[in-house]
């Protein structure tokens, strides 16, 4: 069982019915790098204060270190644990891990001409971290958010991403892609598909290949699997620390 901190809900920003971010006070959580996940954990009713209780989960920090920490967070609804946490409050309490774990980070990712940061869902959470740091924009010469999602709504953190595009016009490409509805300004479809078919790089202009490229995945473990055949095509494989390669991935379940 991890050493566990006590924290406070000090924000809720719900973004649609079911999906938001807590930002937690919680002093204490070990120095970590952007990318890593910490276990979030809360006391069942009647349990309180009892460890060995505790139902927890990990989440990937969606901010850099700190002593507030941000979270991204889907509610699962037969879930054991996000039913707990979207019935949080602000001044609610909740525990967090003292340490993170996790190698899904830059520092582990191959320097590249362009990264790519490609995520479903809550999968987002990392990369929002990663982007709030110098890290990115001191080791690549271009950065793409690539967010998949079903709907419109679920489009979190829009305001902050599109604030890069203006700060880096030339080295920063948002997409977003919808697929259960259209809207203006989204691409339609699910993202390996609009990899394959070439949507992708003709919409960020930045070619997507083993000899210029670093990609992060992130999300639904079904989009990773169906994303590394894709990429497989172009030659790109799983980077480790003994056989480098362009692809790093986070798998959520
Ligand atoms: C390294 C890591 C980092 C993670 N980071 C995040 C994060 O930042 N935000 C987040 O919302 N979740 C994240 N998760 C998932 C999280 O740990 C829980 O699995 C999730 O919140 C469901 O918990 P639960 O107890 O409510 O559901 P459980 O009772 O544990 O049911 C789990 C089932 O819920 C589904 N599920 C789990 N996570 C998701 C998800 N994000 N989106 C859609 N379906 C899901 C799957 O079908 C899974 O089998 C992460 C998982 C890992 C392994
Ligand atoms: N607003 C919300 O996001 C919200 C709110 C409340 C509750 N929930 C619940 O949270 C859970 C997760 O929902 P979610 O929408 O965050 O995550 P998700 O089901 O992983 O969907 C996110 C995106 O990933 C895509 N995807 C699914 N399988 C894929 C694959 N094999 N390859 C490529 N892309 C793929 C989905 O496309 P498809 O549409 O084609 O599947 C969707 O665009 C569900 O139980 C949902 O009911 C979600």
């Amino acid at each position: 069982m991890p050493k566990w901190c006590a924290g406070t809900v000090v924000e809720k920003q719900i973004w649609t019915e079911g999906l938001f971010t807590i930002r937690i006070a919680v002093p204490g959580v070990t120095e970590f790098t952007p990318g890593q996940f910490l276990q979030l954990a809360v006391y069942p009713e009647g349990h309180e204060g009892d460890e060995a209780k505790l139902i927890n989960r990990p989440y990937s920090v969606a901010s850099p270190h700190g002593e507030e920490l941000e979270f991204f967070i889907v509610l699962v609804e037969d879930g054991e644990l996000t039913p707990k946490l979207w019935a949080l409050k602000e001044g609610g309490s909740i525990q967090v891990a003292q340490r993170a774990a996790g190698s899904f980070t830059l520092k582990k990712t191959p320097d590249a001409e362009t990264l790519w940061l490609v995520a479903t869902g809550t999968g987002l959470a990392p990369y929002i971290a990663m982007l709030r740091t110098e890290e990115p924009w001191e080791s690549y010469n271009n950065v793409v958010v690539i967010h998949g999602v079903r709907h419109f709504a679920d489009l979190a953190y829009t305001d902050e991403l599109k604030a890069y595009e203006k700060k880096y016009p030339n080295r920063f490409r948002l997409v977003q892609a919808l697929t259960r509805e259209e809207a203006d300004g989204t691409l339609n479809g699910r993202i390996p598909g609009l990899f394959e078919n070439g949507e992708i790089e003709k919409v960020t202009g930045f070619s997507c290949q083993a000899d210029n490229s670093s990609v992060l995945l992130c999300g639904n473990p079904a989009m990773l699997d169906t994303m590394e055949e894709v990429l497989g095509m172009r030659d790109m494989k799983r980077h480790r620390s003994k056989s480098p390669g362009q692809i790093v991935l986070e798998r959520y379940w």
